[in-house]
């Protein structure tokens, strides 16, 4: 997709479709040469996101598309009014739109919102089709606005296209069947993005696993023949000229990398929809693509990814209930369900990451169906031990609008996952497993500011909405971009 800039004098006349902003209230633009009147009796309100096509001469479209009151335009809103062009707009190659020029937020931003969510809502997972029938056909837009805004739109274009970019490389990953995306490959993957965007990539295979004790990786993985990977990915920001030798903000995401989740010997029941169990590794997406963008947006912070890349599978050497494994921090986890796998997998890469000694710990994970009943498909879950921390996460799902709901880490519940044989069990009870699990995961960050994100209800979408695409969402993903560029010690 090409975006670029142009004022109104340098509009091209060619572009297909003009897309025009109109809010619900004040005037109509002009340029839609309809009245206000007119698109309310057509059911045309201005209401964020609502589109309504007007035919006009020589095959030219001309779109109404709503962005709400005028005074409450946010980037939020423009993100879907822009998301609704490019669902409209899907069967023409070009747009032309003032979306970038509306609203109080600055134009850098705005026009960043408008290219997210163009290119979120273009973008499909097209690799395996051999006849491709809703591929969106567009292919370049044009932002248009005044002369003085040229500078802010273009910086906003350039952020947005970075950002939107390593989002659809996630959900293309999260996308991918299991036998075309295993552990090593999504390690080979990470070795040449990570080439590509100036970071530092190390892999560590099952016999260095073994030899670092991650216990909960080598148990995962035992069920399976695809052998297990971890990534650390490393991005250490360019030394500023002149600038004063203090160590920067050192931020850690740790990924649930699980390639496809069976349950292992906890099987889980062959519902087709367990299609969807491909994309367990949503979290690794999100961190690498995270990872991917942090040098282009001129990220000052220092920032560590781990990816714990394996499949969950059932077999003669799988791991058994009533098992005991030990992890990278020493400490000993019975088995009481083999699908309780994710919490395994991150509790070595938190164990590692703590004892980087970072200044913040964020780990994301498809981990629980409980946070995906409590919370639906519409927002994740947050917990963590540091309450100016998930403040800082809070702050950042608002401007990106990945939406979280912050659930308790409710001390009184760890005795839910005592052992009596280990330190704890991999499950608690029928109640409370979002925050069981949180629980668990606790165990291995130390005294680390950390948080905890469940996506297993937002990593996948059953419909088209907004810049929402059928299938992986790669949730997450611009949230972490968000919070790793303006990370603070908490
Ligand atoms: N990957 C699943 C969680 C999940 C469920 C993600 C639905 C996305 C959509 C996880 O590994 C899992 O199986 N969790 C179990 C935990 C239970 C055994 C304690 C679950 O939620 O049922
Ligand atoms: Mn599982
Ligand atoms: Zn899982």
């Amino acid at each position: 997709m090409t975006i670029k800039f142009a004022t109104a004098t340098q509009a091209p006349s060619s572009a297909q479709v003009v897309a025009i902003p109109v809010s619900t209230d004040g005037a109509v633009p002009k340029e839609l040469s309809v009245s206000r009147k007119t698109l309310t009796s057509l059911g045309f309100e201005g209401k964020v996101g609502q589109t309504y096509v007007i035919a006009g001469e020589k095959g030219a479209v001309t779109v109404a598309v709503g962005i709400g009151e005028s005074t409450k335009v946010s980037t939020e809103a423009l993100r879907q009014a822009a998301a609704s062009v490019a669902r409209v707009s899907e069967s023409f190659e070009s747009v032309a739109t003032t979306l970038a020029s509306v609203g109080r937020v600055d134009r850098k931003s705005a026009a960043q919102a408008v290219v997210e969510g163009i290119t979120l809502a273009a973008h499909r997972y097209s690799a395996l089709k051999t006849v491709d029938k809703d591929q969106s056909k567009l292919t370049t837009v044009t932002l248009v606005g005044s002369a003085a805004s040229a500078a802010a739109v273009n910086a906003g274009i350039v952020r947005g296209q970075v950002i939107a970019n390593a989002t659809c490389m996630a959900r293309d990953l999260a996308n991918m069947p299991p036998a075309y995306l295993t552990a090593s490959k999504i390690a080979d993957r990470a070795v040449k993005i990570g080439a590509e965007t100036g970071l530092k990539v190390e892999v560590f295979n099952k016999d260095q696993l073994l030899a670092m004790g991650c216990g909960g990786m080598i148990g995962v993985n035992r069920g399976s023949v695809e052998p297990p990977r971890m990534v650390r990915l490393t991005y250490k920001p360019a030394k500023g000229k002149g600038a004063k030798k203090t160590t920067k903000p050192h931020l850690v995401l740790v990924g649930k990398g699980v390639m496809y989740d069976s349950g292992g010997i906890s099987l889980k029941p062959s519902d087709p929809s367990h299609a969807m169990m491909k994309a367990d590794m949503s979290g690794s997406a999100a961190v690498l693509a995270t990872m991917s963008t942090l040098k282009a947006l001129g990220c000052t912070n220092q920032v560590t990814g781990y990816m714990m890349c394996t499949d969950n599978l059932p077999s003669g050497s799988a791991l058994a209930m009533g098992d005991v494994i030990t992890i990278r921090n020493g400490k000993t986890v019975e088995i009481h369900n083999t699908d309780a796998e994710g919490r395994l997998v991150l509790a070595d890469g938190l164990s590692l990451a703590a004892e980087q000694k970072p200044d913040a710990i964020v780990d994301i994970a498809t981990l629980t169906g409980a946070c995906a009943r409590a919370l639906g498909e519409n927002m994740a879950g947050v917990l963590g031990n540091n309450q100016k921390w998930i403040d800082q996460i809070t702050a950042a799902s608002e401007r990106t609008d990945e939406k979280l709901w912050q659930l308790p880490l409710e001390h009184e519940y760890r005795k839910m996952i005592d052992s009596y044989i280990a330190d704890m069990k991999n499950v608690g009870g029928p109640d409370a497993g979002a925050i069981t699990a949180a629980l668990f995961l606790e165990e291995f960050v130390g005294n680390v500011p950390w948080a905890h994100l469940d996506i297993a209800g937002p990593m996948w979408a059953n419909s088209d909405a907004g810049w929402l695409q059928r299938g992986a969402t790669a949730y997450g993903t611009r949230l972490l971009i968000d919070l790793a560029t303006n990370f603070k010690r908490p």
